[in-house]
């Protein structure tokens, strides 16, 4: 059939094959050797930063003590998706993450949109983790008499008087420099910095546990009832954000069947157990409703009567744990992209490689100055709960892209298949709606508006380039 005669309605839903894609998966040069462990690393490196860092605080203000259930509530959410992706993972090997899932299982339209969120997810996400990453900084560098005017410490709207946050600006545009030369992030410096901020997390609860107040904890555990608990939850759920980094290393993994499903599950499980502790801590350390300056963990411990040394350590480790979710997210946008433009759905020129440094050097670029000035003028809680909403979609969609491909392809093989799959995916939907509909209408306006934007983009451009138009 010739292009202009296939229906719009084709052009809008063409799908591409599980072999399609394993094909392309298998023409990739990477080497497979990441482990379950390695991957169980991977999870907490792009899990723990600004989420529980400086987003406990945010969680607390609405839920009270009972933030450590919005955190187990978001964990479940995820825990039921990160299944779906488990199997997907497992039985689709395809890089590109939730974009290529949705490819195969719903088709071209609906892999646009999910790149989309995607994409929103990652640089929005490190809007707010940026932000997270200069709160953080300005808590150690304050320990040496060294105060950054507030000024110029915070988005517009955030505080009184506040022009632009130049330290969120200045580390992403430092970290976009790193990466479009492609100096690699090492395994063995992940593995540095993701101990670190773990050791400091349980340094924490330990100094923490020591001097808490029980009967803060108790006294009015969930003052703002289930319903706060599932606002707060919608903020808090921001620390659970970039499991999925772990299955985009399916190419990269060894026997994926199997070391997939034990490493985004098993390091969900092991960040959940953290936060929970966490949290808890933080609660009985300070007043509920009080709000922190940003580096919530490190103030907490100063309010308790801990000196400089354990404030400086503490706010130490949210810039670690900032700076390695910075990197992952950064990483992660122009392999989206790439992606994209291999597929016909962005023009092939922006994916071009550097000849010398061999990395998407332009991509990189704009999407790291793009990133930039976000983190410049946009406060972080408004950029946490649209990351939160995108993210939330996309999960949404994979749960639900589980039961179509078993439906469509029966036959496939699932080394990995999600335990009691419609109940469970059931769940999933709907945890994740529940969370969905907590998010404020104003974020709501925002993300439709980003939606519309990408719909243009698409029948504009994409529907008529993609996988059909190239075919033909
Ligand atoms: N989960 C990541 C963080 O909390 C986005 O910083």
């Amino acid at each position: 059939m010739p292009d202009e005669r296939r229906s719009f309605w084709q052009r809008w839903t063409v799908r591409k094959s599980v072999e399609q894609v394993a094909e392309e998966a298998r023409d990739s040069e990477l080497k497979r050797d990441l482990n379950a462990w390695d991957l169980i690393v991977l999870g907490f490196g792009a899990m723990i930063g600004a989420g529980i860092f400086v987003a406990v605080d945010a969680g607390a203000i609405l839920a009270g003590p009972a933030v450590v259930l919005a955190y187990i509530i978001a964990a479940i959410a995820c825990i039921f998706a990160a299944l779906c992706y488990a199997e997907l993972a497992a039985s689709v090997p395809a890089s590109g993450m939730a974009y290529s899932y949705a490819f195969v299982a719903m088709g071209q339209l609906a892999a646009w949109v999910i790149a989309w969120n995607l994409i929103a997810e990652f640089m929005v996400g490190n809007m707010a983790v940026a932000s997270a990453w200069s709160d953080n900084l300005a808590a150690a560098l304050a320990q040496f008499g060294l105060v950054i005017p507030e000024a110029w410490m915070s988005a517009p709207g955030e505080v009184e008087g506040a022009i632009f946050n130049l330290p969120a600006f200045l580390i992403m545009i430092t970290l976009t420099l790193i990466l479009t030369v492609g100096v690699r992030e090492s395994a063995a410096t992940n593995w540095v910095l993701t101990a670190f901020k773990v050791g400091v997390l349980f340094l924490f609860i330990a100094l923490g546990a020591w001097r808490l107040d029980p009967s803060m904890i108790t006294a009015d555990f969930a003052p703002a009832g289930a319903g706060g608990i599932m606002a707060a939850s919608a903020v808090v759920f921001f620390a659970f954000i970039g499991f999925d980094a772990v299955a985009a290393a399916a190419e990269e993994t060894k026997n994926p069947a199997r070391n997939l499903p034990i490493g985004i599950v098993g390091s969900l499980i092991g960040v959940t157990v953290v936060y929970a502790l966490v949290s808890l801590v933080y609660v009985g350390l300070v007043p509920t409703g009080r709000v922190a300056d940003g580096a919530a963990l490190a103030w907490a411990l100063e309010a308790v009567g801990y000196g400089p040394f354990w404030t400086v350590l503490i706010a130490l480790g949210g810039v670690a744990a900032t700076t390695t979710v910075l990197l992952v997210f950064q990483l992660g946008i122009p392999r989206i992209a790439l992606a994209l433009s291999r597929d016909g759905l962005l023009p092939e020129g922006l994916g071009g490689i550097h000849e010398r440094f061999k990395t998407p050097a332009r991509l990189t670029l704009i999407t790291g100055f793009i990133t930039a000035l976000g983190a410049g003028v946009i406060p972080m809680v408004d950029a946490i709960e649209f990351t939160v909403l995108a993210t939330l979609f996309v999960y949404l969609v994979i749960s639900v892209a589980v039961l179509v491909l078993r439906r469509t392809r029966p036959d496939l093989e699932r080394p990995f298949k999600v335990p009691f799959a419609p109940f469970v995916v059931l769940g999933a939907v709907l945890v994740l709606g529940a969370l969905m509909v907590r998010v404020n209408w104003m974020i709501w306006l925002y993300w439709g508006a980003w939606m519309g934007l990408g719909l243009i983009l698409y029948g504009v451009y994409g529907a008529n380039r993609g996988l059909l138009a190239k075919d033909a």
